[in-house]
């Protein structure tokens, strides 16, 4: 039984076979439809969130199965004080496959040690978000042609943006990549990061807290939100909210190619005039997220990819 925790429990080939079954499904959905007939996901959410539930749902819903789940720890015996541990014990009666958000960072690793099926890391705390790292490759992929050869700024809460920690895991794995860095002191990227990724792996990359300055030597800029609900002082927040605003003005200093990518949901830091601009592909993004999860469905599921 294989479970997702973090991007490093797929090899490189793993994530590039998802790829391109990803991109299959793109191009033939009505190919996938009854691939997971019968099969039913649990969507285990504790954390709020639109994108990342509504996707894996609509990505089994795609596939032919079926969905069932809870969208807040309020409305689940959690409440009551139910463990992680015993919930999915539970939930891997009822369902296939299980995936988890949890505001604990470590949360659906615990789970995966009690489930008797596998367990999807769907976002815990301010660690680690690899079905979004699927989505951001598989974007990076359709848009670029490759996942080699990149300059990639992240831009904002590097500290608590758990987006941006899974895909540096991600990326550093394919050849000629290096990172800008872009934040304020306050939420530079953190040493399990820095430390334990970048520079033990020796990977370019350097950290500013300017964006107009870096913006022309990049290929892809990766806006983030200010994770507010990570923030232990609402004061701290105000004052950082809104460091990095990316509109059109600076959208002049950008290569004509430049990606701006965003996980979602965004705030301020992204005019809604960018929107508009053929780099903006932020929607687009949110789109590949549901083939990409359908892929990984499959490939946790030992589903075959169908002749015809
Ligand atoms: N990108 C993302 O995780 O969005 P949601 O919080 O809406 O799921």
């Amino acid at each position: 039984m294989r479970h997702l925790l973090s991007p490093l429990d797929l090899s490189v080939e793993e994530i590039d076979q998802i790829i391109a079954v990803a991109e299959d499904i793109e191009k033939n959905p009505k190919k996938y439809s009854h691939v997971a007939d019968g099969k039913k996901i649990a969507t285990c959410f504790y954390e709020p969130s639109t994108r990342t539930r509504l996707s894996f749902e609509a990505a089994m819903l795609n596939l032919g199965g079926s969905v069932l789940g809870f969208s807040d720890a309020q409305s689940s015996s959690a409440s009551k004080g139910e463990s992680v541990a015993d919930t999915v014990r539970v939930v891997g009666c009822y369902a296939d496959i299980i995936a988890m958000r949890h505001p604990k960072e470590g949360a659906p690793m615990v789970a995966s040690m009690y489930s008797p099926v596998p367990i999807i890391n769907a976002g815990d705390g301010g660690h680690q978000h690899p079905t979004q790292t699927l989505t951001d490759l598989l974007t990076i992929h359709a848009k670029k042609g490759r996942l080699d050869t990149l300059t990639i700024g992240l831009c904002g809460d590097l500290k608590f943006g758990r987006t941006v920690h899974s895909l540096i895991t991600a990326l550093v794995r394919y050849p000629n990549i290096r990172f800008v860095l872009i934040s304020p002191e306050e939420l530079k990227i953190p040493s399990f990061v820095r430390d334990d990724v970048l520079r033990k792996q020796n990977i370019p990359f350097e950290e500013v807290d300017h964006l107009e300055d870096v913006m022309p030597t990049l290929d892809i800029l990766y806006m983030t939100r200010v994770q507010r609900e990570r923030f232990f002082n609402e004061e701290d927040y105000i004052r950082l909210k809104d460091r990095f605003i990316l509109d059109q003005e600076k959208m002049t200093y950008a290569a004509k190619d430049m990606l701006v990518m965003h996980p979602l949901p965004r705030v301020n830091e992204i005019a809604v005039e960018v929107d508009n601009d053929p780099r903006a592909v932020y929607f687009e993004q949110a789109q590949y997220g549901v083939y990409a999860r359908m892929a990984l469905i499959m490939k946790l599921l030992g589903l075959e990819v169908p002749a015809c």
